[in-house]
């Protein structure tokens, strides 16, 4: 016996590649094991709009390759509001939904929290590029958005070799530093700035300097959003630096594309967890992956809690860029 007998899925916050996999993958274990199941397009936008279709199996046909959300996605103001996640709670029992999936990121969560507590059994997937939700080792997206800095950064080297330049490459991550971190671990980039480690330009310059002096051809710096904007870091360093520095911001490049087989893999195992749970009785959770294990923790404990910066990683980055 089911908990749950009609749910519905939404997408919400900034797009990442692998949604569609997720959604395909509630969608198709739902119908698998004899559950309604409704997509909510546009996020807590469409819920209080209620713009919520019946899904079949055809309607997620053909979307596991594709980056985006087929459900779209939206910010939303009023459902900040403890009036709008009622109404929002109050829309979804009106449709006799008894089950709730939200595939987001940390802002997401917190809505997903907020209707949890309202009594509608909620799961959240974690859909961000950015690798900022905690009590998984990685988010839906953010393979494929370090892939695509990582191919940007091999073309950069190119031409900042041919040039003897130093490039200085900012990528996303308003908060977090991972994606900066595993782009400049796997690009071999000279230096890598993140939020979570304190910097001084001065250091980042004398490194810079020397290692033009024993020879090398080109620089490579990784700054993640969260530090500041790439064009000061830029000024900072050629005031202190003789170099030719230009500045690459990758922007929202790195939210699009054809998802990866992880992030397919990722996005199919947590979509088919979140609704087998839910078919348990589960709610209230984040489903995750850790050390290649689906494992489930509160919202509540997933939002209240920072992920921990992989510092290890972070000094083999700087102890192999010499
Ligand atoms: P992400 O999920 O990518 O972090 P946002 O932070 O923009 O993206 O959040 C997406 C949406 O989630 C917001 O537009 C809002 O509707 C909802 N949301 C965010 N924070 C809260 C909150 N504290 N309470 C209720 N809903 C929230
Ligand atoms: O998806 C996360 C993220 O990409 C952040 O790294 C970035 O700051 C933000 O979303 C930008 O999103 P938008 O332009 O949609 O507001």
């Amino acid at each position: 016996m089911s908990a749950v007998k009609k749910i519905a899925v939404l997408t919400s916050g900034g797009d990442s590649q692998g949604m569609n996999a997720a959604v395909r993958a509630v969608v198709r274990s739902a119908l698998y094991y004899g559950i309604e199941v409704f997509g909510i397009q546009r996020g807590y936008q469409g819920l209080l709009n209620r713009e919520i279709r019946s899904m079949d199996l055809r309607s997620v046909g053909d979307i596991i390759q594709r980056g985006g959300t087929i459900l779209q996605s939206a910010r939303c103001k009023e459902f900040m509001t403890a009036e709008g996640q009622q109404k929002g709670a109050d829309i979804l029992r009106e449709y006799g939904i008894d089950g709730l999936v939200v595939i987001g990121g940390d802002g997401s969560y917190q809505g997903a929290n907020k209707l949890s507590k309202l009594g509608i059994k909620t799961m959240c997937l974690p859909g961000t590029i950015d690798n900022d939700i905690a009590f998984t080792d990685f988010t839906i997206g953010f393979d494929t958005a370090v892939g695509i800095v990582v191919d940007a950064v091999n073309k950069l080297r190119d031409t900042m070799s041919s040039h003897e330049r130093s490039s200085i490459v900012e990528v996303m991550g308003r908060h977090c530093g991972d994606i900066a971190l595993y782009a400049g671990l796997a690009s071999g980039a000279e230096t890598i700035l993140v939020p979570e480690v304190p910097f001084s330009i001065d250091d980042v310059a004398n490194r810079m300097k020397d290692n033009f002096e024993h020879g090398k051809r080109h620089s490579i710096v990784i700054v993640a959003e969260g530090v500041g904007r790439g064009e000061d870091i830029a000024k900072g360093i050629t005031e202190r630096v003789d170099v030719d520095a230009r500045v690459t911001v990758l922007g929202h490049i790195q939210r699009g594309g054809c998802p990866t087989h992880n992030d397919r893999v990722l996005g199919s195992r947590l979509g088919d967890y979140a609704v087998r749970m839910l078919m348990e009785g589960q709610s209230g959770k984040s489903c995750g992956v850790i050390k290649g294990e689906l494992v489930m923790t509160d919202i509540d404990t997933v939002v209240n809690t920072k992920k921990a910066f992989d510092m290890e990683l972070y000094d083999l980055a700087l102890r192999l860029s010499k």
